[in-house]
Formats: structure tokens, C-alpha cells, sequence
């Protein structure tokens, strides 16, 4: 299993308040899967994915990806981890505004001493179609742009799994379906697992499987659904007699 969560709940203090970013989740992953994360404004989407992704840690329960008890690494190792094996796509795309697209796709690699940080970078523009924005700034490149520069800098460090919090949200809905077009490419072809928090039914249909947060608890799972779909169904068949 590439991603176990076992039991994890996560609290933050707001004032006098404590609230329940996410209760009690448990949920497992397999390398290759494409999961959309959907559910309400404010059930926990991001904060599940910060700590997927080691960025933040839970207050109870285990996270392991690839094996990786992720809470037990120290703030640094942590960061390596995230480094080595964690690609991340944010909403605000989150570049660096003084390095051109390749400069800000090969960072991730430099900062891991990589020396075919270059060509490295190169080939990931190619993958996302930017070829020709290699040496343009972020404001100089258009909002799918720039968010397909994310995605290069999230998978040229060729991550187990890649994690993005709403990834279309600042698009239009053209340069949503390209986008989707592109991440669908590169879950089939390169096998890259990705996790994708969402408010976008386009985004949903896309995906192998579907899971909904509400108040912080996993209150729907599509592969679980579907498993219980098929019990039932095979069940009913045997009762039916009409397989026999
Ligand atoms: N740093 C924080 N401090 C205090 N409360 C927080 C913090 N981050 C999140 N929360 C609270 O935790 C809950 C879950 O927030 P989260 O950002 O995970 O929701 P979300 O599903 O991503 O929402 P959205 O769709 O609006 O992005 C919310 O009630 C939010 O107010
Ligand atoms: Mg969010």
C-alpha cells in the first residue's frame, strides 16, 4: 500500500474553540490511483492533504506513505521526505516569481544536488506542453500556464504521489479540462498516483475513485461502494440461483 491513515484526527484551536478539521480517517491507497477529494467548504479537504503530504502533522493516529511512519520524522527529515517523495500542486500555484518556468521547475532538483536538474526540467516543460514558456516569468505566463508549470515542478522530482488542493479552482473551465487532460496523461502513462481536492464535478469524473469529507469525517468512498456494490450483487445473484 503506498498511503495508510490510520485513525487520524486533527484539531485547531480558533480562540476559546477547538475545531475538528478531520476526525477519525482511515484510508488506504494504492500506487496509481487517481483520488478526488470532495465535500463543503471547510470539511477538512486541505487539511487532509497538508497532512498527506508531511506538510502539517495529525494530533492522533498514524501516517505512513511508502512505509514512512511520517509522524515520526523530525522537522527536517520531514522536509527531505517531503522533497524525495511528495510532489505538490497549490491552488495559488505558488511558483517563484524571479526565476523563469525552467528555473523554477529544476529548484526542486537543485535543492536535492541533482545534476541533470536541467535536462531533467526540460523534459517535465515538454510533458505539460511549455516547451516555448521555458524562459518566461509566472507573470508572464497565462493562469493554466502557470499552473502546468506547478504540476511540472510537482512531478519532475518523479514523486510517489502527487497532491493537489484544488488544482482548476483559479481556471477557466477550457483550461480546467486541458489540465485534466494533462494529470489523466500522466496518471496513465507514468503511473504517477495523484490526490486531488476538489468543488468540481468535472474533476470527480475524472478520477478512479471519489471520496467526500464532511465535518472532518470520511463520510463516502467510492471504491468502498463499489466493493460493497459487487458483495451485494454476487450475494443476490447466489441467492437468486440465477448464477448456479
Ligand atoms: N490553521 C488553522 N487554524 C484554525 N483552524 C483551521 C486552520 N486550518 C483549517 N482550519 C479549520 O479546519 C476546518 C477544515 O478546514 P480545511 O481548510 O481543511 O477545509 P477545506 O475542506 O479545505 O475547505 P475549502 O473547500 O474552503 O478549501 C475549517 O473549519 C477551518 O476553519
Ligand atoms: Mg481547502
Amino acid at each position: 500500500m503506498l498511503v495508510e491513515l490510520n485513525s487520524v484526527s486533527k484539531r485547531y484551536a480558533m480562540g476559546d474553540i477547538w475545531v475538528d478539521a478531520l476526525k477519525d480517517v482511515t484510508l488506504s491507497l494504492e500506487k496509481g490511483e487517481f483520488l478526488a477529494v470532495k465535500g463543503p467548504s471547510g470539511s477538512g479537504k486541505s487539511t487532509l492533504l497538508n497532512i498527506l503530504s508531511a506538510l502539517d502533522q495529525c494530533d492522533s493516529g498514524t501516517v505512513q506513505v511508502g512505509g514512512v511512519n511520517v509522524g515520526e520524522l523530525s522537522e527536517h527529515k520531514r522536509s527531505k521526505f517531503r522533497n524525495r517523495h511528495i510532489g505538490i500542486v497549490f491552488q495559488s500555484f505558488n511558483l517563484i516569481p524571479v526565476l523563469t518556468a525552467l528555473e523554477n521547475v529544476m529548484y526542486p532538483l537543485t535543492l536535492r544536488g541533482v545534476k541533470e536538474a536541467k535536462p531533467r526540467a526540460l523534459q517535465a516543460l515538454k510533458d505539460v506542453d511549455l516547451e516555448r514558456q521555458i524562459n518566461q516569468r509566472p507573470t508572464q505566463l497565462s493562469g493554466g500556464q502557470m499552473q502546468r508549470v506547478a504540476i511540472a515542478r510537482a512531478i519532475v522530482t518523479r514523486p510517489d504521489i502527487v497532491l493537489a488542493d484544488e488544482p482548476t479552482a483559479n481556471l477557466d473551465s477550457k483550461t480546467s479540462e486541458n489540465i485534466m487532460a494533462l494529470i489523466q496523461k500522466l496518471n496513465k502513462e507514468q503511473d504517477v498516483t495523484f490526490v486531488i481536492s476538489t468543488h468540481d464535478d468535472y474533476v470527480t469524473s475524472q478520477a478512479t475513485r471519489v471520496i467526500t469529507i464532511l465535518d472532518g469525517k470520511l463520510v463516502n468512498d467510492s471504491l468502498v461502494a463499489d466493493m460493497q456494490f459487487k458483495k451485494r450483487t454476487k450475494a443476490g445473484i447466489a441467492e437468486s440461483g440465477v448464477g448456479a
